[in-house]
Protein backbone atom coordinates (compact mmCIF):
# COMPACT_ATOMS: atom_id res chain seq x y z
CA UNK A 1 0.00 0.00 0.00
CA UNK A 2 2.80 2.17 0.96
CA UNK A 3 4.68 1.64 -2.34
CA UNK A 4 1.01 2.43 -4.66
CA UNK A 5 0.97 5.57 -2.94
CA UNK A 6 3.94 6.68 -3.98
CA UNK A 7 3.11 6.32 -7.44
CA UNK A 8 0.45 9.06 -9.09
CA UNK A 9 -3.07 7.70 -8.78
CA UNK A 10 -4.06 6.41 -12.21
CA UNK A 11 -0.67 4.31 -12.19
CA UNK A 12 -1.14 2.87 -8.65
CA UNK A 13 -4.55 2.03 -9.78
CA UNK A 14 -3.44 0.00 -12.54
CA UNK A 15 -0.66 -2.13 -10.09
CA UNK A 16 -3.43 -2.22 -7.82
CA UNK A 17 -5.74 -4.06 -10.80
CA UNK A 18 -2.36 -6.10 -11.61
CA UNK A 19 -1.70 -7.30 -7.94
CA UNK A 20 -5.68 -8.33 -7.52
CA UNK A 21 -4.97 -10.39 -10.64
CA UNK A 22 -2.45 -11.96 -8.94
CA UNK A 23 -4.21 -12.59 -5.33
CA UNK A 24 -4.38 -16.16 -4.77
CA UNK A 25 -6.94 -18.68 -4.24
CA UNK A 26 -7.79 -18.45 -0.38
CA UNK A 27 -10.20 -20.69 1.27
CA UNK A 28 -13.29 -18.06 2.28
CA UNK A 29 -13.80 -17.75 5.73
CA UNK A 30 -16.89 -18.95 6.38
CA UNK A 31 -19.23 -16.27 7.86
CA UNK A 32 -22.58 -17.76 7.92
CA UNK A 33 -24.53 -14.90 10.38
CA UNK A 34 -23.35 -12.27 7.45
CA UNK A 35 -24.99 -14.70 4.50
CA UNK A 36 -27.67 -12.17 3.11
CA UNK A 37 -30.13 -11.70 0.23
CA UNK A 38 -30.39 -9.16 -2.75
CA UNK A 39 -32.72 -8.65 -5.11
CA UNK A 40 -32.72 -12.84 -4.92
CA UNK A 41 -28.71 -13.69 -5.28
CA UNK A 42 -27.49 -15.27 -2.35
CA UNK A 43 -24.32 -13.55 -1.06
CA UNK A 44 -21.64 -14.97 1.16
CA UNK A 45 -21.48 -11.45 3.11
CA UNK A 46 -22.95 -8.25 2.61
CA UNK A 47 -19.30 -6.03 1.52
CA UNK A 48 -18.90 -5.93 -2.64
CA UNK A 49 -16.50 -3.96 -5.00
CA UNK A 50 -18.31 -0.68 -6.46
CA UNK A 51 -17.76 0.21 -9.99
CA UNK A 52 -15.05 2.02 -11.30
CA UNK A 53 -12.51 -0.07 -10.19
CA UNK A 54 -12.83 -3.32 -12.72
CA UNK A 55 -14.09 -1.05 -15.76
CA UNK A 56 -12.74 -3.34 -17.98
CA UNK A 57 -13.61 -7.12 -16.34
CA UNK A 58 -10.23 -7.88 -16.21
CA UNK A 59 -9.61 -8.66 -12.29
CA UNK A 60 -12.77 -9.63 -10.81
CA UNK A 61 -11.87 -12.87 -10.38
CA UNK A 62 -8.76 -11.93 -8.04
CA UNK A 63 -10.90 -9.14 -6.53
CA UNK A 64 -13.39 -12.19 -5.21
CA UNK A 65 -10.36 -14.12 -4.30
CA UNK A 66 -9.30 -10.85 -2.36
CA UNK A 67 -12.82 -11.61 -0.20
CA UNK A 68 -15.19 -9.57 -1.66
CA UNK A 69 -19.00 -10.64 -1.67
CA UNK A 70 -19.39 -9.21 -5.35
CA UNK A 71 -17.62 -7.46 -7.64
CA UNK A 72 -19.44 -4.65 -10.02
CA UNK A 73 -17.83 -4.28 -13.08
CA UNK A 74 -18.00 -1.14 -15.68
CA UNK A 75 -19.43 1.22 -15.95
CA UNK A 76 -19.14 0.21 -19.95
CA UNK A 77 -19.78 1.76 -23.16
CA UNK A 78 -21.09 -0.01 -26.63
CA UNK A 79 -18.15 1.67 -27.55
CA UNK A 80 -14.84 1.04 -26.59
CA UNK A 81 -13.86 5.15 -25.54
CA UNK A 82 -10.48 7.01 -24.07
CA UNK A 83 -12.59 9.04 -21.30
CA UNK A 84 -11.35 12.61 -20.55
CA UNK A 85 -7.83 13.57 -20.81
CA UNK A 86 -5.19 13.20 -17.67
CA UNK A 87 -5.26 14.50 -15.07
CA UNK A 88 -8.61 13.28 -13.94
CA UNK A 89 -7.84 11.51 -10.67
CA UNK A 90 -7.13 13.33 -7.63
CA UNK A 91 -6.37 11.72 -4.15
CA UNK A 92 -7.97 14.42 -1.19
CA UNK A 93 -5.18 12.69 1.50
CA UNK A 94 -6.41 14.68 3.90
CA UNK A 95 -10.18 13.97 3.48
CA UNK A 96 -9.94 10.60 2.91
CA UNK A 97 -11.53 11.82 -0.64
CA UNK A 98 -10.91 11.04 -4.22
CA UNK A 99 -12.15 13.62 -7.30
CA UNK A 100 -12.35 11.65 -10.30
CA UNK A 101 -13.66 12.95 -13.69
CA UNK A 102 -12.98 9.97 -16.07
CA UNK A 103 -15.43 10.12 -17.89
CA UNK A 104 -16.14 6.15 -18.35
CA UNK A 105 -12.85 5.14 -20.27
CA UNK A 106 -13.58 1.38 -21.37
CA UNK A 107 -13.05 -0.92 -23.76
CA UNK A 108 -16.68 -1.42 -24.91
CA UNK A 109 -19.34 -3.68 -24.69
CA UNK A 110 -17.75 -6.66 -27.26
CA UNK A 111 -13.94 -6.99 -24.79
CA UNK A 112 -15.93 -6.61 -21.76
CA UNK A 113 -18.56 -9.54 -22.70
CA UNK A 114 -15.59 -11.65 -24.16
CA UNK A 115 -13.97 -11.79 -20.68
CA UNK A 116 -17.52 -12.60 -18.92
CA UNK A 117 -18.57 -15.31 -21.29
CA UNK A 118 -14.78 -17.17 -20.26
CA UNK A 119 -15.48 -16.47 -16.36
CA UNK A 120 -16.43 -19.79 -13.95
CA UNK A 121 -19.75 -18.57 -12.67
CA UNK A 122 -19.74 -20.59 -9.22
CA UNK A 123 -16.66 -18.68 -8.41
CA UNK A 124 -18.55 -15.74 -7.14
CA UNK A 125 -21.27 -13.01 -7.86
CA UNK A 126 -20.32 -10.35 -10.84
CA UNK A 127 -22.99 -7.73 -11.64
CA UNK A 128 -22.08 -5.63 -14.95
CA UNK A 129 -22.61 -1.28 -14.51
CA UNK A 130 -23.83 0.04 -17.84
CA UNK A 131 -23.27 3.46 -19.30
CA UNK A 132 -23.89 5.38 -22.80
CA UNK A 133 -20.81 6.73 -25.41
CA UNK A 134 -20.10 10.42 -25.02
CA UNK A 135 -21.00 11.22 -27.98
CA UNK A 136 -23.67 8.87 -28.61
CA UNK A 137 -27.05 10.66 -30.48
CA UNK A 138 -29.09 7.64 -28.71
CA UNK A 139 -28.79 6.92 -25.44
CA UNK A 140 -31.52 5.20 -25.19
CA UNK A 141 -30.46 2.59 -27.62
CA UNK A 142 -26.95 2.51 -25.81
CA UNK A 143 -28.67 1.49 -22.55
CA UNK A 144 -30.78 -1.12 -24.54
CA UNK A 145 -27.35 -2.60 -26.30
CA UNK A 146 -25.55 -3.09 -23.09
CA UNK A 147 -28.83 -4.99 -21.72
CA UNK A 148 -28.46 -7.15 -24.47
CA UNK A 149 -24.69 -7.82 -24.58
CA UNK A 150 -24.31 -8.17 -21.19
CA UNK A 151 -27.24 -9.50 -19.51
CA UNK A 152 -27.17 -12.79 -20.04
CA UNK A 153 -23.58 -12.71 -18.80
CA UNK A 154 -24.08 -11.07 -15.64
CA UNK A 155 -25.56 -11.86 -12.37
CA UNK A 156 -26.87 -8.50 -12.05
CA UNK A 157 -27.38 -5.23 -13.90
CA UNK A 158 -27.11 -1.43 -13.09
CA UNK A 159 -28.06 1.26 -15.06
CA UNK A 160 -25.59 4.43 -14.59
CA UNK A 161 -27.52 7.91 -14.58
CA UNK A 162 -25.48 9.20 -12.67
CA UNK A 163 -21.80 9.75 -13.29
CA UNK A 164 -21.29 13.34 -13.28
CA UNK A 165 -18.41 12.86 -15.76
CA UNK A 166 -20.78 12.47 -19.25
CA UNK A 167 -22.32 15.49 -20.27
CA UNK A 168 -26.29 15.08 -19.80
CA UNK A 169 -26.13 11.80 -18.11
CA UNK A 170 -27.75 13.06 -15.32
CA UNK A 171 -30.86 14.74 -16.99
CA UNK A 172 -32.07 11.13 -17.50
CA UNK A 173 -32.90 11.35 -13.81
CA UNK A 174 -35.24 13.78 -14.04
CA UNK A 175 -38.89 12.57 -14.03
CA UNK A 176 -40.66 13.45 -16.93
CA UNK A 177 -37.39 11.43 -18.75
CA UNK A 178 -36.65 8.39 -16.48
CA UNK A 179 -40.52 6.73 -16.66
CA UNK A 180 -40.13 5.66 -20.48
CA UNK A 181 -36.28 4.68 -20.40
CA UNK A 182 -37.31 2.62 -17.12
CA UNK A 183 -39.95 0.63 -19.25
CA UNK A 184 -37.82 0.48 -22.34
CA UNK A 185 -34.81 -1.26 -19.72
CA UNK A 186 -37.22 -3.54 -18.17
CA UNK A 187 -38.37 -4.59 -21.39
CA UNK A 188 -35.15 -5.37 -22.83
CA UNK A 189 -34.41 -6.87 -19.42
CA UNK A 190 -37.55 -9.27 -19.69
CA UNK A 191 -36.78 -10.02 -23.32
CA UNK A 192 -33.24 -11.71 -22.22
CA UNK A 193 -35.48 -14.63 -20.62
CA UNK A 194 -35.01 -16.43 -24.32
CA UNK A 195 -31.53 -16.70 -23.16
CA UNK A 196 -32.47 -18.15 -19.75
CA UNK A 197 -31.23 -15.32 -18.29
CA UNK A 198 -33.04 -12.97 -15.94
CA UNK A 199 -30.48 -10.58 -13.82
CA UNK A 200 -31.73 -8.25 -11.66
CA UNK A 201 -31.77 -4.26 -12.65
CA UNK A 202 -30.70 -2.10 -10.75
CA UNK A 203 -30.84 1.73 -11.59
CA UNK A 204 -28.02 3.56 -10.09
CA UNK A 205 -28.35 7.33 -8.63
CA UNK A 206 -27.03 10.52 -7.65
CA UNK A 207 -26.21 11.63 -3.81
CA UNK A 208 -27.15 15.79 -5.29
CA UNK A 209 -31.45 14.67 -6.02
CA UNK A 210 -33.45 16.84 -4.10
CA UNK A 211 -35.81 15.33 -1.81
CA UNK A 212 -38.37 15.42 -4.30
CA UNK A 213 -36.91 13.95 -7.37
CA UNK A 214 -35.49 11.16 -5.32
CA UNK A 215 -39.20 10.15 -4.27
CA UNK A 216 -40.44 10.03 -7.72
CA UNK A 217 -37.76 7.79 -9.00
CA UNK A 218 -38.31 5.31 -6.17
CA UNK A 219 -42.26 5.56 -7.79
CA UNK A 220 -41.32 4.97 -11.03
CA UNK A 221 -38.43 2.32 -9.92
CA UNK A 222 -41.48 0.56 -8.25
CA UNK A 223 -43.95 1.22 -11.58
CA UNK A 224 -41.43 0.27 -14.09
CA UNK A 225 -40.92 -2.86 -11.98
CA UNK A 226 -36.77 -2.39 -11.28
CA UNK A 227 -35.63 -5.06 -8.94
CA UNK A 228 -33.48 -1.93 -7.09
CA UNK A 229 -31.42 0.50 -6.41
CA UNK A 230 -27.80 1.42 -6.30
CA UNK A 231 -27.44 5.13 -3.75
CA UNK A 232 -25.18 6.43 -4.59
CA UNK A 233 -22.50 7.82 -7.13
CA UNK A 234 -19.62 10.32 -6.40
CA UNK A 235 -20.99 13.57 -5.49
CA UNK A 236 -20.40 17.23 -7.61
CA UNK A 237 -21.27 18.78 -4.09
CA UNK A 238 -17.89 20.37 -2.25
CA UNK A 239 -18.16 20.23 1.53
CA UNK A 240 -16.62 23.60 2.78
CA UNK A 241 -15.16 20.74 5.51
CA UNK A 242 -12.65 19.88 2.42
CA UNK A 243 -8.77 20.45 3.39
CA UNK A 244 -7.02 18.65 0.12
CA UNK A 245 -5.28 21.40 -2.29
CA UNK A 246 -7.57 19.10 -5.30
CA UNK A 247 -10.41 19.96 -3.75
CA UNK A 248 -12.23 22.61 -6.42
CA UNK A 249 -10.76 19.85 -9.22
CA UNK A 250 -14.39 19.38 -11.47
CA UNK A 251 -15.13 16.03 -11.34
CA UNK A 252 -17.46 13.38 -8.62
CA UNK A 253 -16.20 13.14 -5.03
CA UNK A 254 -16.03 10.17 -3.12
CA UNK A 255 -14.65 8.36 -0.16
CA UNK A 256 -15.74 10.10 3.43
CA UNK A 257 -17.02 13.19 2.54
CA UNK A 258 -19.76 11.79 0.87
CA UNK A 259 -20.74 8.78 3.87
CA UNK A 260 -23.43 11.56 5.84
CA UNK A 261 -25.30 12.36 2.32
CA UNK A 262 -25.30 9.26 0.25
CA UNK A 263 -26.54 7.59 3.99
CA UNK A 264 -28.83 10.63 4.28
CA UNK A 265 -30.74 9.49 0.65
CA UNK A 266 -30.04 6.17 0.95
CA UNK A 267 -32.52 6.39 4.80
CA UNK A 268 -34.78 8.57 2.65
CA UNK A 269 -35.55 6.36 -0.22
CA UNK A 270 -35.93 3.15 1.86
CA UNK A 271 -38.77 4.64 3.83
CA UNK A 272 -40.10 5.41 0.62
CA UNK A 273 -39.78 1.59 -1.04
CA UNK A 274 -40.80 0.17 2.05
CA UNK A 275 -38.80 -3.18 1.27
CA UNK A 276 -40.31 -3.27 -2.08
CA UNK A 277 -36.91 -2.73 -3.59
CA UNK A 278 -33.57 -4.11 -3.54
CA UNK A 279 -31.12 -1.24 -1.74
CA UNK A 280 -27.26 -0.92 -2.18
CA UNK A 281 -25.67 1.06 -0.05
CA UNK A 282 -22.18 2.86 -1.56
CA UNK A 283 -20.34 5.73 -0.72
CA UNK A 284 -17.97 6.57 2.26
CA UNK A 285 -17.76 3.40 3.70
CA UNK A 286 -14.46 2.91 5.32
CA UNK A 287 -15.17 0.79 8.55
CA UNK A 288 -17.45 -1.85 10.30
CA UNK A 289 -19.58 0.94 11.49
CA UNK A 290 -20.36 2.72 8.48
CA UNK A 291 -21.11 -0.21 6.77
CA UNK A 292 -23.54 -1.19 8.96
CA UNK A 293 -25.23 1.96 9.47
CA UNK A 294 -25.99 1.79 5.68
CA UNK A 295 -27.53 -1.60 6.83
CA UNK A 296 -29.72 -0.21 9.31
CA UNK A 297 -30.46 2.54 6.91
CA UNK A 298 -32.10 0.18 4.81
CA UNK A 299 -29.41 -1.53 2.55
CA UNK A 300 -29.23 -5.26 1.73
CA UNK A 301 -25.54 -4.98 0.42
CA UNK A 302 -23.32 -2.48 0.19
CA UNK A 303 -20.07 -1.71 -1.90
CA UNK A 304 -17.26 0.67 -1.51
CA UNK A 305 -14.25 1.95 -3.44
CA UNK A 306 -12.26 4.71 -1.67
CA UNK A 307 -11.73 3.19 1.21
CA UNK A 308 -10.08 0.74 -0.22
CA UNK A 309 -7.45 3.22 -1.53
CA UNK A 310 -6.99 4.64 1.58
CA UNK A 311 -6.90 1.56 3.99
CA UNK A 312 -5.53 -1.46 1.57
CA UNK A 313 -7.52 -4.85 1.30
CA UNK A 314 -7.40 -5.15 5.03
CA UNK A 315 -10.29 -2.96 5.68
CA UNK A 316 -12.61 -5.98 4.04
CA UNK A 317 -12.01 -8.29 6.58
CA UNK A 318 -12.02 -5.30 9.36
CA UNK A 319 -15.15 -4.58 8.21
CA UNK A 320 -16.43 -8.31 8.18
CA UNK A 321 -14.97 -8.75 11.57
CA UNK A 322 -16.61 -5.52 13.27
CA UNK A 323 -19.99 -6.39 11.53
CA UNK A 324 -20.43 -9.77 13.27
CA UNK A 325 -19.22 -7.70 16.91
CA UNK A 326 -21.59 -5.05 15.96
CA UNK A 327 -24.55 -7.71 15.43
CA UNK A 328 -23.35 -9.08 18.80
CA UNK A 329 -23.96 -5.66 20.68
CA UNK A 330 -27.36 -5.58 19.15
CA UNK A 331 -28.20 -9.08 19.62
CA UNK A 332 -29.16 -9.86 16.16
CA UNK A 333 -28.85 -13.56 15.30
CA UNK A 334 -28.23 -12.73 11.46
CA UNK A 335 -27.02 -9.15 9.56
CA UNK A 336 -30.53 -10.00 7.60
CA UNK A 337 -32.13 -8.81 10.65
CA UNK A 338 -30.60 -5.25 10.74
CA UNK A 339 -31.70 -4.54 7.32
CA UNK A 340 -33.93 -1.30 7.58
CA UNK A 341 -33.68 -1.51 11.77
CA UNK A 342 -33.53 2.03 11.75
CA UNK A 343 -36.49 2.68 10.01
CA UNK A 344 -39.09 0.34 11.98
CA UNK A 345 -37.49 2.09 14.91
CA UNK A 346 -38.73 5.49 13.61
CA UNK A 347 -35.35 7.35 13.61
CA UNK A 348 -35.60 7.35 9.45
C1 LIG B 1 -11.93 6.54 -9.83
C2 LIG B 1 -13.39 6.24 -9.75
C3 LIG B 1 -14.07 5.77 -10.86
C4 LIG B 1 -15.42 5.48 -10.79
N1 LIG B 1 -16.06 5.00 -11.90
C5 LIG B 1 -17.38 4.66 -11.82
C6 LIG B 1 -18.05 4.12 -12.94
O1 LIG B 1 -17.47 3.90 -14.01
N2 LIG B 1 -19.36 3.83 -12.81
C7 LIG B 1 -20.05 4.02 -11.65
O2 LIG B 1 -21.25 3.72 -11.58
N3 LIG B 1 -19.43 4.52 -10.56
C8 LIG B 1 -18.12 4.83 -10.63
N4 LIG B 1 -17.49 5.33 -9.52
C9 LIG B 1 -18.28 5.58 -8.28
C10 LIG B 1 -18.19 4.45 -7.28
O3 LIG B 1 -18.73 3.26 -7.82
C11 LIG B 1 -18.95 4.82 -5.98
O4 LIG B 1 -20.33 4.99 -6.29
C12 LIG B 1 -18.43 6.10 -5.35
O5 LIG B 1 -17.02 6.19 -5.47
C13 LIG B 1 -18.79 6.19 -3.85
O6 LIG B 1 -18.22 5.13 -3.12
P1 LIG B 1 -16.86 5.31 -2.25
O7 LIG B 1 -17.02 6.54 -1.41
O8 LIG B 1 -16.75 4.03 -1.46
O9 LIG B 1 -15.77 5.44 -3.25
C14 LIG B 1 -16.13 5.64 -9.56
C15 LIG B 1 -15.43 6.09 -8.43
C16 LIG B 1 -14.09 6.39 -8.51
C17 LIG B 1 -13.38 6.87 -7.27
Amino acid sequence: MRFLRLLPPEPAHAAALALARLTPPLPPRERPRLATRLAGLALPHPVGLAAGFDKNAEAFAGLLRLGFAFVEVGTVTPRPQPGNPPPRLFRLVEDRALINRMGFNNEGLEVVAARLARRDRRRGIVGANIGVNRDSAEPIADYLAGIERLGPLADYLVVNVSSPNTPGLREWQRPERLGTLLAALRRARDGLAATGAKPPLFLKIAPDLEEKDAAAIVELALEAGLDGLVVANTTTARPTSLRSKHRDEPGGLSGAPLFEPSTALLRQVAARARGRLALVGVGGIDSAERAYAKIRAGASAVQLYTGLVYEGPGLLRRILDGLERLLDRDRLDRLADAVGRDLEAGAG
